[in-house]
């Protein structure tokens, strides 16, 4: 074939063949036939054109666009068909069921957490956050609890090795209860106060079912010039009821915290025997729940307030505890885990 016979067509073939990998759909197929084989197109110019041409090239330029012309439709013929038995992946199908999201939810204790702060909200109570890398300060001296006395040893502690940036408020430790908040907040403030504290509470306890180094603890104080151990057994046992149930019975055990004087347990009848006695509740028909107290007097002078004055409550309570209370739940570490298998049964 001279020169003079291939030139017209020069690279119409590799054009033709990047368009047709192109092509993926019938339409786009349709497109490249109109391109290289429409009336438009060059093979049917040469071939419309072969009466113009010199003798001597006529042949050979017929010839190679009826090649050409054989070839493109016999490579069109082959990619429509491709196309049409192909599984169709770009259609469509909008009867299938669409794919279903995983959809996040609030954690068990987080949402136990908010129903304890919301049964306290209707009492006028503030919620109020403190720092959980604490000082001893904080976190015993001005809640009554002396270095080198017994009571500490009540508290295990994990103390940070970080220096202290105010060495006068001793070393920095994870607090271990939220009850340093108390002071936190007495110390800027004055009564009347009705506040509600919740956070994270950190304690070297070894794993098990009923023990973790970190839990969550909602806090309870209430300062004002006329306050009785009467208004905190009332709020408390509408709390109780509120969050567990109206038929809900509270017992009221003496106890000792260092920071309340009198101090008391608050016991809720057992939620599976109804008190009288089960595996859940170790035989005694009653649950632990929650401590509180009238704030001691010393906590209060700690402060600077007149102790004479004013009078106050606390209290302060296991979140985890009570989460696993109405949930049924054995063991404290499932909450710690991220099963989703676990999570998403709440
Ligand atoms: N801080 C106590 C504890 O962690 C609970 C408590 C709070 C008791 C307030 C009395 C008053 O065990």
């Amino acid at each position: 074939m001279s020169d003079a016979a291939t030139r017209p067509f020069g690279g119409l073939e590799a054009a033709f063949q990047a368009a047709l990998a192109q092509a993926t759909t019938a339409q786009a197929l349709e497109a490249v036939r109109i391109k290289f084989l429409g009336r438009k197109s060059e093979v049917a110019a040469a071939l419309k054109g072969l009466g113009a041409l010199p003798a001597d090239q006529r042949a050979e330029v017929g010839k190679r666009a009826n090649q050409l012309k054989t070839a493109f439709e016999a490579r069109l013929a082959e990619q429509q068909a491709a196309l049409a038995t192909a599984p169709a992946r770009a259609a469509l199908d909008v009867t299938l069921p669409g794919t279903a999201l995983a959809q996040g939810r609030l954690h068990p204790v987080t949402r136990t957490m908010d129903a304890i702060l919301a049964c306290f909200v209707p009492l006028g109570f503030e919620i109020i956050e403190g720092p959980e890398a604490e000082y001893e300060y904080y976190n015993f001296d001005r809640l009554n609890i002396p270095r080198d006395h017994p009571s500490r040893e009540h508290f295990d502690t994990f103390f940070l090795e970080a220096p202290s940036p105010q060495p006068a408020k001793g070393r920095l430790l994870l607090r271990s209860h939220t009850s340093p908040v108390q002071i936190r907040v007495m110390e800027r403030r004055k009564p009347p106060l009705r506040i509600l504290v919740p956070g994270k509470v950190f304690r070297p306890d070894a794993l098990d079912p009923s023990h973790s180094f970190m839990f969550h603890q909602v806090e309870g104080l209430v300062v004002d010039d006329r306050t009785s151990f009467a208004d905190l057994k009332g709020v408390l046992e509408q709390f109780l009821r509120a969050l567990f149930g109206e038929d809900t019975q509270a017992r009221f055990r003496p106890h000792f915290f260092p920071f309340t004087e009198p101090s008391a347990e608050v016991d809720i009848a057992c939620r599976v025997c109804r008190g009288t006695g089960c595996s859940t509740c170790g035989q005694k028909g009653w649950l632990e729940i929650m401590g509180c107290g009238m704030v001691h007097p010393n906590v209060l002078k700690g402060v600077g307030y007149d102790w004479q004055r004013v009078q106050g409550f606390a209290f302060g309570m296991g979140v985890e505890r009570i989460a696993m209370l109405r949930h049924g739940v054995k063991d404290i570490r499932l909450f710690f885990e991220n099963d989703v298998r676990f999570l998403e049964q709440f």
